[in-house]
């Protein structure tokens, strides 16, 4: 299927227990391309990352990753196919050193340019900190290591929750001018951001979800600030 893209999501629902948090959810993204994903609080954005990561267990077709369905995969068969997850709140072990941190992203290692020395040339300050305890660094520079620790696995796609959350925007700038040159060596992203502009300047195409639902969706340079604003607020 030479015309698939990387990642197709289709008519994906997921629960928790009872409740129904995302309702026939669909999405795709090519190879090298970046997906934006916005929404209030509580719109399922995490859940859709989650059930791709293999977090949350989906129907077998609803997400297909080159071509396979990988809907029913463990997480774990996930990062092995090439998905690689930085989740919201980045979930750092805090004790743990830089370094440490780091290798277990790398215990799934698939063929690729990253390790250990290509995360230290790309994130100069993870280097020097690399034996202190992560729970030290600064916000901006623990996000670096959870970027740095997904990038360990060598994937094909990344997977982005609110990576500038509760960060200094000057510190969201320099994040993000980081994962635009990563992107821009051939990682595919899906971006989930509460920071619009941010979201808008990086991505290809934006979904915009609203009670578990696809409120809009478009190339990133066709839809305005009013068509979200709509999407958003369902106004
Ligand atoms: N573990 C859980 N158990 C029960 N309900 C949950 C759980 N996680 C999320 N939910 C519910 O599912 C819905 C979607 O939550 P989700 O975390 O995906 O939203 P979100 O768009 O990521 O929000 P936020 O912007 O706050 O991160 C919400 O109504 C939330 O309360
Ligand atoms: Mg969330």
């Amino acid at each position: 299927m030479p015309d698939a893209p990387l990642l197709h999501v289709e008519k994906l629902d997921a629960h928790y227990g009872d409740f129904q948090a995302l309702f026939g959810v669909s999405l795709s993204v090519g190879a090298g391309q970046v997906a934006a994903v916005i929404g209030a609080n509580g719109a399922g954005k995490s859940t859709l990352l989650n059930s791709i990561a293999g977090l949350i267990a989906s129907r077998t077709d609803a997400i297909r990753f080159q071509g396979e369905p990988i809907g029913t995969l463990s997480a774990f068969r996930v990062v092995q196919r090439g998905i690689a997850l930085v989740p919201e709140g980045r979930r750092l072990f805090p004790s743990l050193s830089v370094e440490e941190n780091l290798q277990i992203g790398g215990q799934i290692r698939r063929p690729g340019p990253w390790n250990l020395k290509r995360v230290y040339e790309v994130f100069p300050v993870l280097e020097e900190r690399r034996h202190q305890a992560s729970m030290s660094l600064s916000g901006g520079q623990q996000q670096m290591v959870a970027i740095g620790r997904a990038l360990m696995s060598n994937p094909a796609l990344l997977l982005c929750d609110e990576i500038s959350f509760g960060l200094a925007p000057i510190v969201v700038r320099d994040i993000y001018a980081h994962l635009r040159a990563i992107v821009a060596q051939g990682t595919a992203a899906v971006i989930v951001e509460q920071d619009i502009g941010q979201a808008l300047a990086m991505a290809d195409r934006v979904t915009c979800l609203q009670e578990g639902r696809v409120a809009l969706e478009g190339r990133a340079g066709e839809v305005t600030r009013a068509d979200i604003s709509a999407a958003y607020f369902g106004v």
